[in-house]
């Protein structure tokens, strides 16, 4: 680990933009802590980056799973220096009449509670110390609308909220921001932006700009909404 190495917390690194900070970060010398649900991705991480890194199967919507998560990360790794609250879902291309009750609440359920209970439990340890920077994956959509995403909307313009009024709460020296990454071509986005989003960079072209910036984050950018400054961010 560099001198200047940090322990870095991720939720959702199965695939897509989380996998991709993880693997930049190993790559950089960093301690890497990981969740998501997919069994098979966790445990091909965890063969491919023993420890100190550590990959856990943890539904952030699964309150329980969180605190079990917690428990065994504080005790084995302290408390992060930065934590990626960047596990999220979208709903399909529909109208807001047209999505299921359940649906509804599968995306509430992981970007907006899964943010909160990752938050709960990780966030006192990082308290007692006075020190990290909490980053909370928000999305052009927290800022602005779209239809057919009217679900995906609620909760990102929810995280850009909670997140302002927890930057209100947190001790002098630490951080809280929530950030739009920018317009990525994930599996998300295929889901939303069908065959256009080729037009968008990969997770592997976008870490080489996201992570020196999530690793410049310090407790000037407290309750700042912030934007990865990649191509399309602000479309
Ligand atoms: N890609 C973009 O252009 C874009 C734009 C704006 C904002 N964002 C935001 O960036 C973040 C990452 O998006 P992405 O494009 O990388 O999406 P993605 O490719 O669909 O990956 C999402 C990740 O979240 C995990 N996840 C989903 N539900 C989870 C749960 N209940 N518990 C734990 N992990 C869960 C998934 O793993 P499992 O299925 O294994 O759990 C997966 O690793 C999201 O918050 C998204 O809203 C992305």
């Amino acid at each position: 680990m560099p001198a200047n190495g940090k322990v870095v917390l991720i939720t959702g690194v199965s695939r897509g933009l989380g996998r991709a900070i993880a693997e930049e970060f190993i790559r950089l010398g960093h301690t890497v802590l990981g969740s998501g649900r997919s069994a098979d991705d966790i445990a091909r991480l965890q063969k491919q980056f023993g420890p100190p890194h550590d990959f856990a199967v943890v539904d952030v919507a699964n309150d329980g799973q969180v605190v079990a998560w917690a428990k065994r990360i504080l005790k084995s790794h302290g408390a992060p220096d930065l934590l990626l609250n960047n596990a999220g879902l979208i709903n399909r291309n529909a109208r807001l009449w047209e999505i299921g009750a359940g649906e509804f609440s599968q995306v509430i359920d992981v970007n907006l509670k899964g943010v909160a209970n990752v938050i709960r439990h990780f966030v006192p340890a990082m308290v007692k110390r006075k020190k990290g920077v909490i980053v909370n994956f928000s999305s052009g959509w927290g800022r602005s609308t779209a239809a057919e995403v009217a679900p995906y909307c609620a909760t990102k313009w929810a995280i850009e909220g909670l997140t302002q009024a927890l930057a209100q709460e947190l001790p002098p020296g630490m951080a809280a921001v929530p950030l739009n990454p920018g317009i990525i071509n994930t599996g998300m986005l295929r889901r939303c932006f069908g065959s256009l989003a080729s037009g968008y960079p990969t997770p592997q072209e976008w870490v080489k700009i996201a992570v020196p910036f999530l690793l410049n984050l310090n407790s000037g950018d407290n309750g700042k909404p912030l934007t990865v400054p990649v191509r399309g961010a602000n479309d």
